[in-house]
């Protein structure tokens, strides 16, 4: 017997049922991303391996452990995307689109990272990215925590999602801080967790990030990047601290937040949820100022966040903010043999005159009461009905679903049952 084949491991289909909610998500993503001005890329789901390691970084677990990496058939090594703004920042270089001048741009897509699966973490899985290039100040880094504001308050779970906020000051006063924090970290060595130990030389500032308890214990007492800042970046983190309250924006001051990812400096954020269990950041960004020149351009400030998609949508069925919709508003039924060629005919015309109804005809023959199921549930609102008497006289039956059994029917001319149709599904 053939073995059936299965979906890679944190791969996931989405069916349906599911499609249906994402789509809702994405509308709300999309016309709010819009309403603050920003333009849509679209950028190659592969590219060169070097990107992404120059771009997040040598030591990260991203580039690390987790990127999908292989060689194609000329031997250059490729990788799937394991986020968006490395390639939105090769694609603005590559066109030009940064030299000079401001771009406030927003993706959607996969991405890919080989993690071990859970609850709220996937192997592919789907960010909402926005970048804006050109604007240095902390109005900016405001806008998009705005902008990511407006989204919880659209769907209804504002009060489910906290800000977290923290700056990393300039890579020279990351430097400074890195080697007091070195040292401390030197001085406590032995009790440190194995990553973190390791982490140690290759990357200290993440052992910051350590969930190891005893390793928090230590951290309690270690020096804080804050009192490694400059008076610049100082006032930039308190103009932005301003702009958010002035707006009625809370936030959580969390200076163990260093992200991920390598490239970012200033500031940095995350909506935490706690009713997703473990993976409960649902968006996360921030400045990443050196990223552009790293990757050979003009340096350029840059600031963004990446919103993950299947997070928000766990948090939005959790919460149950998401409409149920059906896919069908109308239901062509056919009364006799006759009228499969004109029912054909009817639901082109009728999908013509109701451009926005969602219109399916009836195929496949059947009884009368089978038609009648299959319209019940697929949730549809009216059904049109032809049949002998119909065929003859020119006119259709409207049957109104949602008024059950003892619903209406009525057998009207065209033009007024499209009008009743149209009643119906404004009803
Ligand atoms: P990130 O924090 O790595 O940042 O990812 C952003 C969001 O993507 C996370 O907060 C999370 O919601 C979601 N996410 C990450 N990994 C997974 C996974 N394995 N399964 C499900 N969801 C996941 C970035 O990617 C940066 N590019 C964000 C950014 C844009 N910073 C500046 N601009």
């Amino acid at each position: 017997m053939a073995v059936s084949i299965q979906a890679v491991r944190g791969m996931n289909d989405l069916l349906p049922s599911d499609t249906a909610c994402w789509q809702q998500a994405e509308q709300v993503l999309r016309e709010t991303v819009a309403s603050f001005g920003y333009s849509e890329v679209r950028m190659p789901l592969l590219e060169k391996t070097n990107l992404f390691s120059r771009a997040i970084g040598e030591v990260t677990d991203v580039v690390e452990k987790e990127m999908y990496t292989f060689e194609d058939r000329s031997g250059e090594s490729l990788s799937l995307r394991p986020e968006g703004t490395a390639g939105c920042v090769r694609a603005c270089l590559e066109h030009n689109l940064i030299y000079n001048q401001e771009q406030r741009l927003w993706y959607m897509g996969p991405m890919f990272r080989h993690e071990r699966p859970q609850k709220g973490r996937y192997r592919q899985f789907h960010q909402l990215g926005v970048e804006v290039f050109g604007l240095n100040g902390p109005d900016i880094d405001a806008e998009i925590i705005l902008l990511s504001k407006t989204l919880w308050d659209k769907f209804g779970i504002s009060d489910n999602l906290k800000l977290q906020l923290n700056t990393l000051g300039s890579s020279e006063e990351r430097m400074a801080y890195r080697q007091k924090l070195v040292e401390y970290l030197e001085a406590h060595f032995a009790d440190l967790d194995e990553d973190s130990k390791r982490r140690t030389h290759t990357n200290p500032l993440r052992v910051l990030d350590s969930k190891d308890p005893k390793t928090g214990e230590i951290l309690l007492n270690a020096p804080k990047l804050a009192d490694c800042l400059g008076a610049e970046s100082r006032a930039h983190f308190d103009k932005l601290r301003d702009i958010l309250e002035s707006c009625g924006v809370n936030y959580e001051l969390n200076s163990r937040l260093v992200r991920g990812l390598d490239y970012y400096n200033l500031t940095v954020f995350e909506w935490v949820t706690d009713a997703l269990g473990a993976q409960g950041t649902v968006c996360g960004g921030g400045r990443y100022d050196g990223l552009v020149a790293e990757l050979g351009g003009t340096p350029t400030p840059a600031v963004g966040f990446g919103l993950g998609m299947e997070r928000l949508i766990l948090l939005l069925t959790t919460l149950d903010k998401l409409k149920e919709r059906n896919a069908v508003d109308i239901y062509v039924v056919g009364a006799c043999a006759d009228a499969q060629k004109e029912q054909a005919k009817l639901s082109l015309r009728l999908r013509s005159d109701l451009p926005h109804a969602r219109i399916m005809n009836h195929c496949g023959g059947g009884s009368f009461k089978k038609q009648f199921r299959r319209a019940d549930k697929l949730q549809a609102k009216a059904a049109v009905i032809l049949g002998e008497s119909e065929l003859k006289d020119g006119t259709l039956t409207v049957k109104d679903l949602r008024a059950g059994d003892s619903g209406a029917q009525q057998t009207l001319p065209y033009a007024e049952a499209v009008a009743l149709l149209q009643r119906l599904l404004a009803a």
